[in-house]
């Protein structure tokens, strides 16, 4: 695996791909990696002859700068994880060279997307994920951009960002990784005490149960049900338990056989906000 740092050295590299009409796939991160992002980076070497990954703390997509501050970095620990999964190419670019100083931050239309759900809860938030990222793909030029599930409004903001910029890059959605217990693999996860973290099963459970009763319980009994299940098991606050059409992310507040339906959670506890999702049929 070759590290790259700047901009000049990963272009320099990656354009002898170009030339040779290799497929260049993608994975951008945060770090922190885990099981998660092992399952891109193997879906993204199955599917491309080059895999890149990108390691970078975004600040402007932190609406919470105690979060950002607390952000886990584990860089050594990433590197050997990326190199044993067979990444081919790690950029690990500075906030100096992706935001040079006087730069105005561009602005997306990212329209209804941008004012429900996580976009309600945290304000800027993919507005600067659009930022970052299309910051990062004019970088790396890849033609295939592998991105999970789990955050499942981002991929949909980031769909709506390639039809923005006309972009050719191919966006593929992977499934999101799991523990054992069924939650769901995520960097904030550390945070967690092991007691916090065997009461946080409870999102995927709750997750489960919707999708068990969907055609048999109206939606705001299942709500209800989930809610308390949450509060009950030790989540401090519950931001939204959001029943939607997984195409547009409206709500559906009556289910139909003929709907796609995806059920979304954020929810707080000891301070660790925690997100999830589940598509229902
Ligand atoms: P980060 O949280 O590091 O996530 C990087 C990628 O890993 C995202 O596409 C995310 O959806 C995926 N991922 C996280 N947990 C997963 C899981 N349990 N199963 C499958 N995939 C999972 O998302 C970001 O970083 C940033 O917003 C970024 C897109 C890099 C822009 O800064």
């Amino acid at each position: 695996m070759i590290i790259f740092k700047t901009i000049k050295g990963i272009n320099n590299f990656l354009d002898k791909y170009r030339k040779e009409e290799k497929i260049i796939g993608y994975v951008p991160t945060m770090g922190a990696l885990h099981a998660g992002h092992v399952s891109l980076i193997e879906n993204c070497k199955g599917n491309s002859d080059l895999t890149v990954c990108s390691i970078f703390v975004n600040p402007t997509q932190f609406n919470d700068q105690n979060d950002f501050d607390n952000y886990p970095q584990t860089i050594e620990k990433d590197i050997q994880l990326l190199y044993e999964t067979g990444c081919d190419v790690l950029f690990l670019p500075s906030a100096a060279e992706l935001y040079p100083a006087n730069e105005i931050l561009e602005s997306y239309q990212l329209g209804f997307l941008e004012t429900i759900l996580e976009g309600k809860y945290r304000p800027g938030h993919f507005q600067g994920v659009c930022q970052v990222v299309n910051r990062l793909l004019k970088i790396v030029k890849p033609h295939r951009l592998f991105m999970g599930q789990k955050d499942y409004q981002q991929c949909m903001v980031i769909s709506k960002l390639l039809e923005l910029t006309n972009s050719t890059v191919h966006l593929i959605i992977c499934p999101t990784v799991r523990e054992e217990s069924g939650l769901a693999k995520s960097s904030r996860n550390v945070r967690l005490s092991e007691t916090d973290n065997s009461k946080a099963t409870i999102i995927y459970q709750a997750l489960l149960f919707a999708k068990d009763h969907i055609s048999s319980i109206p939606i705001l009994e299942i709500e209800s049900k989930m809610k308390a299940d949450l509060l009950r098991n030790g989540f401090d606050t519950i931001d939204y338990i959001a029943f939607c059409d997984a195409g547009s992310l409206t709500p559906i507040t009556a289910y139909s056989s003929k709907d796609n339906v995806i059920v979304l959670i954020a929810a707080t506890i000891k301070n660790v906000r925690l997100i999830d999702n589940l598509i229902l049929n």
